[in-house]
């Protein structure tokens, strides 16, 4: 039985990785998992220097999801190779280092320094975040601020390139052609959704920040179309996300068109969340009499869809 999927130059064991912000730098859920059988480990979202993050409540249950306002707090990069990185490079698995800046000079600056180094596989840039040099707008949500700071990035790393979409667009496919243009390796989706939630009886925010991101099975329909939408757009990889907490809803985004999956939210719920849902995919193939994993992407059947894809009108 096949499991390996490619992405970009990474050639992973299977297409279960973890999503950056839920699994710390890896050595936090060591206990629970084997890292060794993980497809990746994706850390937590790292910065040129260490950000203490947003004012507390950081985090609150919603119905069958959750908000956070975490602010991106992390270590740093300098603090994370001297002191998280060793513990990592242990194992047999693939390293992806999630990180951000405040600039385009920031992305690739922290790009530039984390590609110098041994041990990390690959990067996940995370461009949810506010440019400070174009009124605080999210790159993410802008063409342009993708295309640019996508650029910029690339032109420093021969690393494996993964561009980590934000779903608050109107428009996920056009985003992920422009990382793409861009010269990105890979697209991972979704970051979470913007919410908010109030507590009537003292009417103040539930939230430190006012608004958070939505994670967990609320946002998976929604995951599910933007990465069925995105797969018809480009001809990187997808890596699906958003919601998944068991391999029946890791099969289902690989049908709607990811070549590999990340768990997130799930991971608090069950810390060896991961273990499992490769255990699932590895049943659910047997069972079907799948030998290779790469057949599931994109297998969505629609008679729409075999009509729109042979032409017909
Ligand atoms: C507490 C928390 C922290 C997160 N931190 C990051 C981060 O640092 N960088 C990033 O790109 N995404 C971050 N995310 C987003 C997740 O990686 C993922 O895209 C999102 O939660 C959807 O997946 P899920 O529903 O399985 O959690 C965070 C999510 C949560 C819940």
């Amino acid at each position: 039985m096949n499991l390996t999927v490619n992405i970009g130059k990474l050639k992973l064991k299977n297409p279960v990785m973890t999503a950056s912000g839920t699994f710390g730098y890896g050595e936090e859920y060591s206990e629970f998992v084997d890292l060794n059988k993980l497809g990746a480990v994706v850390v937590k979202g790292l910065s040129l220097l260490p950000r203490e993050g947003n004012p507390p409540p950081r985090i609150v249950e919603t119905p069958a999801g959750m908000l956070n306002a975490i602010g991106l707090q992390n270590i740093g990069i300098e603090n994370f190779i001297r002191e998280k990185l060793s513990f990592l490079r242990q194992f047999d698995t693939s390293v992806i280092v999630n990180f951000f800046g405040d600039s385009i000079d920031e992305y690739a600056k922290a790009a530039e320094r984390l590609s110098a180094v041994d041990g990390i596989h690959g990067l996940e840039m995370n461009i949810s975040c506010p440019n400070k040099e174009a009124d605080w707008r999210i790159f993410g949500t802008d063409p342009k601020g993708t295309f640019e700071v996508v650029s910029a990035v690339r032109k420093v790393t021969d690393l494996t390139l993964i561009v980590k979409l934000s779903p608050n667009v109107t428009d996920i496919a056009l985003m992920a052609k422009v990382a793409e243009d861009a010269g990105a390796d890979a697209v991972s989706l979704i970051n979470t959704i913007t919410g908010m939630a109030i507590d009537i009886k003292t009417k103040r925010p539930r939230l430190g920040n006012i608004t958070g991101g939505l994670s967990g099975p609320a946002i998976k329909p929604i995951a599910v179309r933007m990465v069925y939408e995105t797969f018809r757009a480009v001809k990187i990889p997808v890596i699906g996300m958003g919601g998944i907490m068991n391999s029946s809803d890791a099969i289902e985004f690989l049908l709607a068109g990811a070549t590999a999956v990340a768990v997130g939210t799930a991971n608090f719920i069950n810390p060896s969340a991961t273990n499992d849902i490769i255990k699932g995919i590895e049943s659910f193939m047997a069972e079907n009499n799948i030998t290779d994993l790469n057949e599931l992407t994109g297998g969505i059947k629609s008679p729409q869809i075999e009509m729109e894809a042979s032409g017909a009108e």
